[in-house]
């Protein structure tokens, strides 16, 4: 695992979203794994500036994103397509029907899941998967004892990660209680991954995934039997670190 701790939030975001230009530019047709959160706010806005100042083409780049809210209208404003067609797809002109991600009013989440499976393997498997962290720990959603081999599936979520998520719905019990997402064993398949954490709340959940012990109580850790894995941190989420 390679750790890259940047003195600042927006050094890091800036790293990131220059990894990820980067990659398009040197490979147009890349498959991207993406992720969504409020720590990937910054890096949708920076990448769009990369990619816009470089004169970068995304019309042939494929993306999937890690998760989606189960239970949530299409057009609601929270799930998880509202905020990629906002914030990256539509203002980049990702063509959206090259995006994919599981569908929020999908009638049987279980063929919906393995549907995601197919298509991703239909479009070769995932170049590069980009990563945030939950403060417990949890990549996607796989919440802490998440099976280390899970594929993508309908998950239940826990009180804690609906208490964050609360902010962008109308209150807890608004918020909806289950998620389709990639499992550990999708998100390990892919070619490299890319994790970005900022900020003092996540750093006890970054020391675990560095440092482990590798195990289900920190999904995360799982990114250490990953071979070409790279973590980019802001000073603060790099506080715990021995
Ligand atoms: C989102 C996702 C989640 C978030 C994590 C951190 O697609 O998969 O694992 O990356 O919950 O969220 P923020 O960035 O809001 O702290």
């Amino acid at each position: 695992m390679k750790v890259l701790i940047h003195n600042s939030a927006e050094l890091a975001q800036q790293a990131v979203a220059d990894i990820l230009s980067n990659r398009i530019a040197a490979s147009p047709a890349s498959v991207l794994g993406l992720a969504t959160g409020g720590t990937m706010e910054a890096v949708y806005d920076r990448l769009i500036l990369a990619l816009s100042e470089s004169g970068v083409p995304v019309e042939e780049v494929k993306t999937f994103n890690l998760d989606e809210y189960w239970g949530l209208a299409p057009d609601h404003p929270a799930t998880y397509r509202s905020y990629m067609n906002s914030r990256l797809f539509g203002r980049a002109g990702f063509p959206v029907g090259r995006t994919f991600l599981p569908a929020s009013d999908a009638a049987d989440p279980v063929a919906e899941s393995a549907a995601y499976e197919a298509k991703i393997r239909d479009a070769g498997g995932i170049d590069l998967q980009l990563l945030g962290i939950g403060q417990n720990g949890h990549i996607g959603f796989n919440e802490p004892t998440s099976s280390l081999a899970s594929r993508t599936r309908l998950k239940t979520l826990t009180e804690s990660t609906r208490m964050a998520n609360q902010q962008y719905f109308d209150g807890q019990e608004a918020t909806p209680k289950y998620a389709i997402t990639m499992g550990i064993g999708t998100i390990l398949d892919a070619r490299d991954c890319l994790l970005l954490a900022t900020g003092s709340n996540k750093a006890d959940a970054v020391r675990k995934m560095i440092e482990g012990p590798l195990g289900a109580h920190c999904p995360a850790s799982a990114l250490q039997l990953h071979p070409k894995a790279t973590v980019v941190l802001d000073a603060a989420a790099a506080t715990d670190l021995t």
